[in-house]
């Protein structure tokens, strides 16, 4: 591979890079799983416990429903936990964690294992029984990968909603889900501030009305508000015996649910994902392994929050499943200092680092000194993930960070996929801004709108089209939607909702979302979220909300209202609305620019055309407009 000639700006990788990978030639890695799809991934399986082992390894008789080891029984916690705490891996590093403040916890896999258990029999005292929601809402702490993994080792389904959403968004969630218990914390640090979840929670708790108890982790001390009856300290309750003592684990069908994640849609509600046991298991375990080439000495830190799937895959389930150190930092990257996230990594000589572009343009810019500052040796792998990476923060990272050493992983995949899907391997050039090629076993391909391949370095909408194990099954209580959201568009293949294009070396460029959702700063937001949070406010009739380049954040929100009839325009009111929004969604949801218009185009069926005001906003053609109202 690495003698072919490749076109335009190439990195090859480095021949320790390719000394040490466990893979080294991917195409012959890529022919195997084409021509045995089911032995391929049977036989990563395989390095994975099974109480019983499964009938057949894919079942695509009730596609888009696809079922994977089918007949198999394991839990994924068991392979996370139980599996290297009885060997000689129970003194291992399972997970480490860095608080804002500079506090330091860790937790081998033994212990880690054993505050599992405890907590799970906590939840088992409470009443939470297989099959049960448990909506989590927590800071970064080590608490929250415990409450995931208590959650699923007694077959319950966790659905973790990010601590930086707030009152709507949460209590959307928790009445989606149906959740009767609620996992939060009193207070998260950030930037040296403390955001008030448990009062966030309270709120949503109140306009939600499922649930009937709240677990609380201490972590600020703050005072807080804490109902009777309701709401119970985490530490009181691992305090008493029922606590005390191993937790039987719950044995799971392949296909039983693990966990939901709600995400950003491009019509009204947000919706759930469902990942299970069996195949998510399979799939998160195999590529951490091959894509960041885990060995057993590694020090693994993925810095994105555990409330996203990034975080579910990549700090929590892969990491344990491979027996790894997973790292997990609490703050902000530039708190106290710009620094902070380089001298982590000297510290704690992290040997991979995984990250968003967002993340990387925004320490980018200030400057060189604070990397460098620090010993960075003991970095061997770096990646990428969220949105495109621009090739100056590619080169930047790969440069300063990486001192031009270490191979950037630039993984392209979705909530959906609960896996990386185009990928690198250590062993495979490198092009700046490309995630390269699926991963193995992995069909892709670029189509146009009627549904034909396109050329060459032609732009298109990108597609799956083979099943792969971490796939999502369905979307919670809506099947309906999740055949007519993914697989309609093109019959018998995914639709990724991204558009990208393909060069002659067979390397994927991709572009960004076609749809209705925005990705601001790597977080993903529908449209129709923030409009509805805006529309909520009493001033407001009706909004419009667009996505628009940003230097940091990849994408900012702007936002177009018009006023209710008799109200006025105040001076106040632009800056009210995006604390509106900050307040029902989060800071993460506040838009950059808002604007008081006196209409919005919209078609004749009364749909807002937002690629009109966006092409307005960058003073582009608008393009085809016979649909557009007067
Ligand atoms: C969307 C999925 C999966 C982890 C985090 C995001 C964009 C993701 C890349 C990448 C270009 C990327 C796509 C995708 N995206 N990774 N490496 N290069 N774009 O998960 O929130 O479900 O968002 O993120 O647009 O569809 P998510």
């Amino acid at each position: 591979m690495a003698d072919k000639t490749l076109s335009g700006e190439v990195f090859y990788p480095t021949e320790d890079a390719i000394r040490q990978a466990h893979v080294k030639d991917w195409d012959k890695m890529r022919e195997e799983a084409e021509r045995d799809l089911e032995g391929f991934w049977a036989k990563e399986a395989n390095e994975l416990h099974w109480f019983q082992h499964w009938d057949k390894v894919l079942d695509d008789s009730k596609k888009p429903f696809f079922q994977w080891f089918v007949g198999g029984k394991t839990n994924i916690v068991y392979n996370c936990l139980d599996r290297h705490a009885e060997t000689a891996r129970r003194n291992k590093l399972a997970l480490l964690w860095e608080g804002e403040k500079g506090e330091f916890r860790s937790f081998s896999y033994f212990a880690l294992r054993r505050e599992v258990c405890r907590f799970a029999n906590v939840l088992k005292s409470l009443g939470v029984k297989k099959g049960d929601r448990v909506t989590i809402y927590m800071g970064r702490v080590p608490e929250l990968p415990i409450a995931m993994l208590a959650t699923a080792r007694i077959g319950a389904v966790h659905s973790v909603v990010y601590g930086g959403f707030t009152v709507e968004a949460l209590a959307e969630r928790i009445e989606d889900s149906q959740s009767k218990l609620l996992i939060t914390c009193d207070g998260a640090y950030q930037r040296g501030k403390i955001v008030p979840l448990k009062q966030i929670a309270d709120e949503a708790v109140q306009r939600a009305g499922t649930i009937e108890s709240v677990l609380v982790v201490k972590r600020t001390g703050e005072p807080i508000n804490m109902e009777q009856g309701r709401d119970l300290w985490y530490h009181e309750l691992m305090a008493l015996p029922i606590a005390n003592g191993g937790c039987q684990i719950e044995v799971m069908d392949a296909e039983d649910p693990l966990y939901m994640l709600y995400t950003s849609g491009t019509t009204g509600k947000p919706k759930a994902i469902l990942h299970t046991h069996g195949g998510y298991m399979v799939g998160t375990y195999t590529t951490l392994k091959y894509v960041f080439d885990i060995h057993e000495e590694d020090r693994f830190w993925c810095a994105a929050d555990p409330g996203w799937v990034t975080g579910h895959s990549y700090i929590v389930y892969g990491p344990l499943l491979n027996g790894a150190t997973s790292f997990m930092y609490e703050g902000a990257p530039t708190y106290p200092y710009p620094n902070r996230w380089w001298q982590m990594i000297e510290k704690y000589g992290i040997n991979i680092l995984y990250t968003a572009p967002t993340a990387i343009r925004g320490l980018m810019r200030f400057g060189e000194a604070w990397p460098n500052r620090h010993d960075l040796s003991s970095l061997r792998l770096l990646g990428s993930v969220g949105e495109p990476i621009n090739p100056e923060a590619w080169k930047w990272y790969h440069r300063v960070i990486g001192k031009g050493r270490c191979p950037i992983m630039d993984t392209w995949w979705q909530t959906e996929t609960g896996m990386f899907m185009i990928t690198p391997m250590p062993c495979v050039p490198l092009k700046p801004g490309s995630g390269t090629r699926p991963f193995p076993g992995v069909k892709m391909d670029i189509l146009s709108e009627d549904g034909k391949p396109v050329k060459p370095n032609e732009e298109g909408f990108l597609v799956i089209k083979t099943p792969w194990p971490a796939m999502l099954r369905t979307l919670y209580k809506d099947p309906e939607r999740y055949v007519q959201q993914y697989w309609s568009k093109y019959p018998g293949m995914y639709m990724t909702g991204d558009s990208a294009r393909r060069d002659e070396d067979g390397y994927y460029w991709v572009i960004g979302r076609v749809d209705d959702v925005i990705k601001v700063s790597g977080y993903r937001l529908g449209t129709a979220e923030i409009e509805s949070a805006l529309v909520s406010h009493h001033a407001i009739a009706e909004a419009a909300a667009i996505g628009l380049p940003h230097e940091v954040k990849g994408n900012a929100i702007h936002a177009y209202v018009m006023l209710k009839a008799g109200q006025q325009k105040t001076d106040t009111l632009v800056e009210d609305l995006r604390q509106h929004v900050s307040k029902e969604l989060g800071p993460i949801a506040k838009p950059e620019h808002i604007e008081i218009v006196d209409s919005l185009p919209k078609t004749r069926s009364g749909k807002i055309m937002r690629r009109v005001l966006k092409a307005r906003a960058l003073g582009q053609d608008p393009g085809n407009l016979t649909t557009l109202e007067e």
